[in-house]
């Protein structure tokens, strides 16, 4: 669990995992334990689902009840963050709504990979960004990785980052959505290299539905590549993507920041390391 990995790496400090209940109408209830009374606390919620953004609301209460002295906020996946503007009129910018409210009752907020950074100054608090891309550089660094490809030019600066740390070349592909599970891809004019035989890595910042990785490992295979590996920060893995990606791909990274079945890489030291030095300087 990734609030125990952050606790460990902040030298062994208490952790605890709240309780929480339905009411018989549906509502939640939580309670917090130990002795919080002065104490800085933070708080490991990620709000990928309804219910984890009431929650949300409710631990923070609930800690500020309890009298702690500061109240960091990790929110290792912000749901909610790709309605990060208004695309039609009469849509809210949903990413902005819920960063001020989950940064309400927060000192200061670190989050990881967030879809875009213009929503980091939303949460109106000091926030901070962790990356995905060390904890998954730290587990490519034992494979023999040829090159690493963005799905889709969004991802380029992310992919230039991996590339740079692991020292090894880097291409984007072209990405055209059709609908939100289904997308064509495109591979850039010029190739960095002769694809027949390479081990290359395909780096996402969420895995969702899949379709994005599916039809990326197809064109890559299409082309001969010898082994593909997928990575992403998010594993959201919904419905059967997990299985759609396996058969398609040699293996699958994603970092902890959700739990799912490809969970290799934390990001807890990267987390820690902000809470370490940019909030304990506020
Ligand atoms: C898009 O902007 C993101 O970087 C991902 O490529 C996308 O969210 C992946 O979604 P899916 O797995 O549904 O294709």
């Amino acid at each position: 669990m990734l609030a125990e990995r952050i606790s460990r790496e902040l030298g062994n400090v208490p952790f605890g995992i709240p309780f929480t209940k339905r009411f018989p109408d549906g509502e939640l209830y939580v309670r917090v334990g130990g002795r919080l009374e002065g104490e800085d606390v933070v708080l490991v919620q990620s709000t990928r689902t309804d219910r984890d953004v009431v929650e949300l609301f409710l631990l923070e209460d609930a800690v500020r009840e309890a009298g702690a002295r500061r109240l960091y906020l990790v929110v290792p996946y912000f749901g909610y963050a790709r309605q990060d503007r208004r695309f039609f009129p009469g849509e809210p910018v949903s990413a902005r709504s819920l960063a001020r409210h989950a940064a309400f009752d927060a000192d200061a907020i670190v989050t990881v990979d967030l879809h875009s950074p213009i929503t980091l100054p939303s949460f109106g608090k000091p926030a901070f960004e962790a990356s995905g891309i060390p904890a998954i550089a730290r587990r490519l660094k034992e494979r023999p990785v040829d090159l690493l490809v963005s799905p889709d030019k969004g991802g380029i600066e992310r992919v230039k980052r991996m590339a740079a740390i692991l020292d090894r070349p880097w291409m984007a592909l072209e990405k055209k959505r059709i609908d939100s599970e289904r997308v064509e891809l495109y591979l850039p004019s010029e190739l960095p290299m002769e694809l027949s035989g390479k081990f290359v890595v395909i780096l996402d910042d969420v895995i969702s539905t899949g379709g994005t990785v599916v039809e990326a490992a197809k064109l890559l295979k299409r082309r001969g590549v010898g082994a593909i590996t997928a990575a992403c920060t998010h594993g959201l893995f919904l419905k059967d993507a997990f299985e759609r990606i396996k058969a398609v791909t040699d293996d699958m990274y994603s970092t902890d920041t959700l739990d799912n079945p490809a969970e290799k890489a934390s990001v807890a030291p990267d987390i820690a390391q902000i809470l370490l030095t940019q909030c304990a300087k506020l």
